[in-house]
């Protein structure tokens, strides 16, 4: 809490919301900027796209900025219309988010009480933890088997109050995937009654392995399911917060009812669409997101650490010792990566895959620590 806060606050505010784990962002360049007097960092810690945003998505917002006065549309037909068409469900199988984020707070909203439980993985984004302990649920955190997720740890630790239990594939921020027969084996372990999983594939378009499930597969494969999609990584929109949630209508309709009515701006709403629609922009983003992948495999290799091989965007790596240090010798050159000690790998750095300048600027640097 901070000093400020009023003695009072810990008789009315809940236990349980005092005392969540504040989210940890990348560090914005700007600030680090401000602080060293650099001048030309590069960020390499949101894993977002180097490429930035859509061309056409940046025309769309163009054409729109005199509509600003006028309230968006909440139920964001046109952009819901494309998705549902693009993805072969129901527009009424579609929810949209202020990020893929919100619809993870509405998922707990609706589904956690307190005292109830959800099942994450002990490596995994931080949001899943926070919407479960902002609702008074429980969270179990299940370990990790040689960095990937343990199904059959994950089916155990399920008991009758799970309500939730997380997966993200590929996983943040290990970069790592489940199999499909690793989900098939999950969703036939799980109870028919009382759960929904939540399957986050915010960098699901950046996967190469052809083993990887479509989570959009199982919708309605028996165990409730959402989808999480983003147009926040390969879309190159994360600044405008704009993600989706795909699942049966009935669970959707559910979420729908905790949904502020106008959590999608419209301009995010009207980029999104020419977003979806610029497959240049997307083929452009995978290739260079694989060739720079390709690259700083190789090249964290040649420099004798050791990686954990990744199907998104984002590659992380081990030190061997407390990363601090190097986290902190990186940004003094005006890298900025991601030490993920707030993700409980102390030892470990994760990098997002730049443009080929960025890559060889990070590497360089990184071997002048080493
Ligand atoms: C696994 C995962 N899910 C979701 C998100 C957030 O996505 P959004 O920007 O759509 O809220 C992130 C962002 O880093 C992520 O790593």
């Amino acid at each position: 809490m901070s000093p400020q806060t009023p003695r009072w606050v810990q008789r009315v505010v809940p236990e349980h919301v005092l005392s969540i784990p504040p989210y940890v962002p990348g560090k914005p360049r700007a600030e680090l900027e401000r602080e060293f007097g650099i001048i030309d960092s590069v960020k390499m810690a949101s894993n977002e796209n180097p490429l930035g945003p859509s061309p056409r998505a940046v025309e769309a917002i163009g054409r729109y900025v005199r509509g600003l006065h006028v309230y968006p549309e909440s139920s964001a037909p046109a952009l819901r219309t494309a998705l549902a068409r693009r993805l072969g469900v129901s527009e009424q199988a579609v929810i949209l988010g202020n990020g893929s984020d919100e619809i993870m707070l509405l998922a707990a909203h609706v589904f956690v009480r307190p005292g109830d439980e959800a099942v994450i993985g002990e490596h995994t984004f931080s949001m899943y933890r926070i919407v479960v302990e902002a609702f008074g649920g429980l969270v179990k955190s299940v370990p990790f088997k040689n960095h990937r997720f343990d199904v059959e740890a994950l089916a155990a630790a399920v008991t009758p109050r799970t309500r939730l239990l997380f997966i993200a594939n590929p996983n943040n921020p290990t970069g790592t995937v489940v199999s499909r027969e690793e989900f098939e084996f999950l969703l036939e372990s799980l109870p028919r009654e009382g759960i929904v999983v939540v399957m986050d594939e915010a960098y699901g378009e950046y996967v190469r392995d052809g083993d990887v499930p479509r989570a959009l597969n199982y919708v309605r494969a028996g165990v409730p399911l959402i989808v999480l999609r983003t147009f926040s990584k390969i879309y190159g929109l994360a600044g405008l917060r704009v993600g989706y949630g795909v699942s049966e209508p009935w669970l959707i309709e559910l979420l729908n009812r905790v949904r502020p009515p106008f959590n999608v701006n419209s301009m995010a709403q009207i980029a999104a669409v020419a977003a979806l629609e610029d497959e240049d922009h997307v083929r452009l983003s995978r290739l260079t997101n694989e060739a720079g992948m390709q690259y700083l495999e190789a090249e964290l290799k040649r420099l004798g650490l050791e990686v954990i091989p990744s199907q998104a965007n984002f590659i992380t790596f081990c030190l061997e010792r407390n990363a601090k240090p190097v986290y902190e010798a990186l940004l003094r050159k005006g890298v900025i990566v991601r030490h993920l000690a707030s993700f409980g790998m102390e030892r470990y750095i994760r990098v997002t895959v730049g443009r080929e300048a960025e890559n060889r600027r990070f590497i360089g640097a990184l071997e002048q620590i080493l």
